[in-house]
């Protein structure tokens, strides 16, 4: 009989990985910092980080945290957040060009004019936008608390909702507000297309389709249940379903694995099977370039005073409405 050795091999590239891990935590300790990640983030990111949460949760975070340094792992605009409701703390994104669709399609001057042209409005935005857009806005939203916070506005109070029409039109039909749209979308909800949930649907049939409120309408009605990144990972553990078809960036499908591994989750395709489901944007981070922003302190977030306390208004706002 062979015998067969115990010893388990271990490859360069996981010594390598071992190293980055080390060498983070060191500096992590170094310079009292926190890491907080979205969900759409590499897993390999998602396993390194302090925190893990949708916008809502990472922004009450990054306003809580007793860290000097906020090392944000997510796009620029959630780092500008971070910012904006801790300005005393250093906020490093690990690269720069983490951008998003939605709050790059929402430039300040033109959300101005727009603005201007609707005087008597009220205005709500989601946190997906600048911090010059915050800082014209009344009130800001995230995903998973957007009908709760439209619905405490005055009936009689005409509204605008910018930057994502999609997240916009649904947050409208849930609380029976008609609302004026900024007509902006996100890339990667906007890749899923409704024959292809149609034809994963029949192969499928037992499987519940959760989505992102950032999908058109048509796959939205195609959906079971409708919530953030953080309610779609509770909904997986609240149902009784054992099998989803999950309508958002894949990389909240490594969480769900995660916490509940006896379940099946199903990637929604880009058109075509390309691999425009995953936000180019923030998948820019990597444990690299978390160890080099560490190390040298930077790309930090700057935001003038003036635009700090502008954009800390509606910011603050939203969360002492939001439970
Ligand atoms: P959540 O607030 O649901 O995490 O969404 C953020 C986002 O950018 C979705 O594309
Ligand atoms: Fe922006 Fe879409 Fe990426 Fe979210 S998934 S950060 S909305 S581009």
């Amino acid at each position: 009989m062979t015998a067969v050795s115990a010893t388990k091999t271990v490859s360069p590239e996981s010594i390598g990985r071992q190293n980055l891990h080390e060498k983070i935590d060191v500096l992590r300790k170094k310079h009292n910092a926190i890491i907080l990640a979205h969900y759409y983030q590499d897993p390999e990111v998602q396993d390194i980080a302090d925190f893990v949460g949708d916008s809502l949760e990472l922004s009450r975070r990054a306003k809580n945290t007793n860290a000097d340094v906020i090392v944000f792992c997510g796009v620029h605009f959630m780092a500008e957040t971070a910012k904006i409701l801790s300005p005393e703390k250093k906020v490093l994104i690990p690269d720069m060009d983490a951008g998003c669709t939605l709050a790059d399609d929402c430039p300040a001057d033109e959300f101005e004019a727009f603005c201007a042209r609707h005087p008597d409005h009220y205005v709500v935005s989601y946190i997906n936008c600048s911090a010059a857009v915050k800082a014209q806005s009344d009130l800001i939203c995230t995903s998973s608390n957007a009908v709760e916070l439209i619905n405490q506005l005055p009936a009689d109070k005409p509204i605008l909702f910018a930057p994502d029409m999609n997240l916009g039109k649904w947050v409208s039909r849930q609380s029976g507000r008609k609302l004026t749209f900024w007509p902006g979308s996100c890339v990667v909800h906007e890749s899923f297309s409704e024959e292809v949930l149609i034809k994963l649907k029949l192969k499928y049939p037992d499987a519940e389709v959760i989505a992102h409120p950032e999908c058109q309408e048509n796959l939205l009605e195609l959906s079971d249940f409708v919530g953030s990144t953080s309610k779609l990972l509770n909904r997986t553990k609240e149902s009784n379903s054992a099998r989803f078809i999950v309508l958002t960036e894949p990389g909240i499908l490594h969480k769900m694995r995660n916490e509940l591994p006896t379940k099946e989750y199903i990637e929604m395709p880009g058109l075509d099977g390309c691999s425009c489901n995953s936000c180019p944007y923030m998948r820019l981070n990597t444990l690299e370039k978390i160890y080099s922003c560490l190390s040298s302190k930077s790309p930090e977030i700057i935001i003038n005073t003036d635009l700090l306390e502008r954009a800390f208004l509606p910011m603050d706002l939203m969360l002492k409405m939001s439970n």
